[in-house]
């Protein structure tokens, strides 16, 4: 008999994992199924790193293993493109290093820093990778709830004592997912000097960072005077340049941080398909031209989406950045019902903020994945279920 580890049992079920299941399902009867589901951009991937990947493959070395170092190439860019858009330097070969996504590295990092016992410190609702990742590393997770009276903001100050003192590492994420909620200077100044005060590694997941409406410009970690001691950076290509299943982001920060993770990755990969590393290069290269139309379409999609919501009776603001609208329900209606039914009986398919984990209930979340049309569709139907719940439809059935 098999048994499994008590960190696997211990891993929640992903938000997402039956959903493909239950689209098909209702396609294959006929149903007009709209995903607003996965952070997942219908946008196609920008055609010159379509045709530099092309050419990519025609050349025999970048099939060849790439290891952690990967293309010398790719990391000059990502430091290039890091030094242009927050206007200070990171190594190329000591302080930047490729990732298969950033998920990836999210996840691989708390084994760089977590022993048995220690803490790691991860927001809720959030990025499910963040305590996937801890608990794989065997830490004891410490849940932060999200609230809204507190602008989503994870406030290390508030935590106890000796949570603070046996935290080996944080989890920070603005622009965040799935809230879209945003990050202050003096946010990010206090939260640095709470983790250099407490000897926490703060992993600070900028995803997100272009995906920024109405001339908001979201930081760096680094912008903040202290932070290389602490913080470690992500980014990811496949939001800002709709190339999600590219696999391909990158983690900026001082050459021990960047080495710690290294030296787990080369136990359990050899790094991004170098040709895809190739492109990457051209897409970080030609960054400000791609990112411009994909941020203004995910701009309309967001005012569609924010007057279609208001439309139907719902109350938010309109998210500065990000790709998602999270939106919350009125009160004692429980999201994983309301979205499941949403799904079965209209075919708009949105996150139940409890896929998130019990800090989201009392929230859906909308990725703005779609044309502005759609979107306006789907909450049109989101709408009607909202209403038929308000009359009790939802409560009265098991
Ligand atoms: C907050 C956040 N961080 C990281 C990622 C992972 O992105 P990647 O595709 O680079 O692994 C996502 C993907 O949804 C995300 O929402």
């Amino acid at each position: 008999m098999i048994t499994f580890s008590d960190r696997l049992q211990a891993l929640p079920g992903y938000p997402l994992a039956e959903i493909p299941t239950i689209k098909r399902r209702l396609i294959e009867s006929g149903m007009d199924v709209i995903d607003l589901g996965a952070g997942d951009n219908d946008t196609p991937p920008p055609a010159i790193v379509v045709e530099a990947m092309r050419s990519a493959l025609g050349n025999p070395a970048l099939s060849k293993y790439g290891f952690q170092q990967g293309l010398l190439e790719f990391r000059q860019a990502a430091s290039r493109w890091v030094e242009r858009r927050f206007g200070f330097h990171f190594d190329p070969v000591t302080e930047t290093l490729p990732l298969i996504g950033s998920k990836e590295g999210l996840s691989h990092l708390p084994l760089a820093v977590i022993n048995p016992g220690d803490v790691a410190i991860v927001p809720e609702p959030g990025y499910q990778a963040y305590l996937g990742g801890a608990l794989l590393a065997g830490a004891v997770p410490h849940i932060v709830p999200l609230r809204p009276e507190h602008d989503f903001l994870l406030e290390l100050d508030t935590l106890p004592p000796d949570v603070l003192r046996r935290a080996r590492i944080v989890f920070v994420n603005y622009p965040n997912n799935p809230t879209a909620a945003v990050a202050t200077r003096e946010y990010l100044e206090r939260t640095v000097a709470a983790c250099r005060r407490h000897g926490i590694l703060l992993a600070y997941d900028n995803a997100y960072c272009d995906l920024t409406f109405d001339g908001y410009r979201a930081p760096s970690i680094f912008e903040v005077d202290g932070a290389r001691e602490v913080a470690i950076e992500f980014f990811s290509l496949s939001k800002s340049f709709s190339m999600t299943g590219w696999r391909i982001g990158f983690a900026v920060g001082r050459p021990e941080l960047v080495s710690a993770l290294t030296r787990v990755k080369s136990y359990v990969d050899t790094g991004p398909f170098l040709a895809i590393q190739k492109a990457g290069v051209v897409a970080l290269d030609h960054a400000e031209a791609i990112v411009a139309p994909i941020r203004a379409e995910l701009e309309r999609r967001r005012d569609a989406g924010v007057a279609a919501l208001r439309a139907a009776g719902f109350t938010l603001e309109a998210p500065k950045a990000a790709m998602y609208l999270w939106v919350p329900l009125p009160a004692g209606v429980p999201s994983g019902p309301f979205a499941r039914r949403t799904l079965e009986e209209t075919g708009a398919l949105v996150m139940a903020g409890s896929g998130f984990g019990p800090a989201g209930e009392g929230f859906f979340r909308i990725a703005l994945t779609v044309s502005p049309e759609r979107i306006t569709e789907a909450v049109g139907r989101i709408g009607g279920m909202l209403d038929r719940v308000q009359r009790g439809v939802l409560a009265a059935t098991p």
